[in-house]
């Protein structure tokens, strides 16, 4: 099974990202992840896209759909979680025309509505493990063991560049303007389905778990 989940920025894409991981198997493909590790680690690609990712911007279509591309061929045939990603009509058309090469498609386009309000509170309280990636947040999803990851120990914490409220307004505003045009492309195709996103985590989970089920 192959799933898109779509939500402004905050709207916890990445957090139920990695519980669907965790309890089906499934396979996390973030863009924001993929362009944030070629950043780390230096490659011209990274390098070019490092001032538009702070800025909040979109990079181009080109670069995240050759990173999509790569990651599909080494699925092998475990049901991906698509996060962040297709972000413009453009994407979503690349996407359909991959999985069809594959012989494939989604299944499920679910998107996570949160009040813009509460998307501030989330971004600039987020910090996740250095090691594993795991994301928390300094109310609402704290570690069990103050420094020290639930998931794998680690005790090294990152906070992400643009999670500032200013590159924040620039990121809802292309979530506006570029991606929520997508709800309409999905809705057409008869696989748009919502949860609410402003549930606890838990909850939101089993919402996903009630769609991916059915
Ligand atoms: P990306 O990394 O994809 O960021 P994003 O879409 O802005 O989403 P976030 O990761 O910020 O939020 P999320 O929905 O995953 O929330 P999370 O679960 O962490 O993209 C970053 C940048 O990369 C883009 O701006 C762009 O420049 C570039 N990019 C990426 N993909 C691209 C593409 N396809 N095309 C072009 N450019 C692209 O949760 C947030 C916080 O809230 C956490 O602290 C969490 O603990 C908490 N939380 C989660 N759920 C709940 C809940 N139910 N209740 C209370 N708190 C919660």
């Amino acid at each position: 099974m192959n799933i898109i989940l779509i939500g402004p920025p905050g709207a916890g894409k990445g957090t139920q990202a990695k519980h669907l991981m965790s309890k089906r198997g499934m396979v996390q493909l973030s863009t924001g992840d993929m362009l944030r590790e070629a950043k780390t680690s230096g490659t011209e690609m990274g390098n070019l896209v490092a001032d538009v990712m702070a800025r909040g911007e979109l990079v181009t279509d080109d670069i995240v759909i050759g990173l999509i591309a790569e990651k599909l061929d080494t699925l092998d045939g475990a049901g991906a979680i698509f996060d962040g990603f297709p972000r413009t009509l453009a994407q979503a058309d690349a996407l359909e025309a991959l999985m069809a090469s594959k012989g494939s498609a989604i299944d499920h386009v679910i998107e996570m509505r949160v009040d813009d309000d509460a998307l501030v509170a989330r971004i600039t309280g987020r910090f996740t493990c250095a090691a594993c990636g795991e994301v928390y947040h300094d109310t609402t999803r704290p570690p069990k063991v103050a420094e020290i990851c639930d998931a794998c120990g680690g005790t090294e914490f990152t906070r992400r560049a643009d999670d500032t409220e200013d590159a924040l307004r620039t990121r809802l505003m292309a979530y506006y303007k570029q991606t929520s045009p997508l709800l309409g492309y999905y809705y057409a195709k008869g696989r748009l389905e919502g949860v609410d996103g402003m549930a606890e985590m838990a909850a939101v989970s089993t919402q996903i778990a009630g769609i991916l089920d059915k």
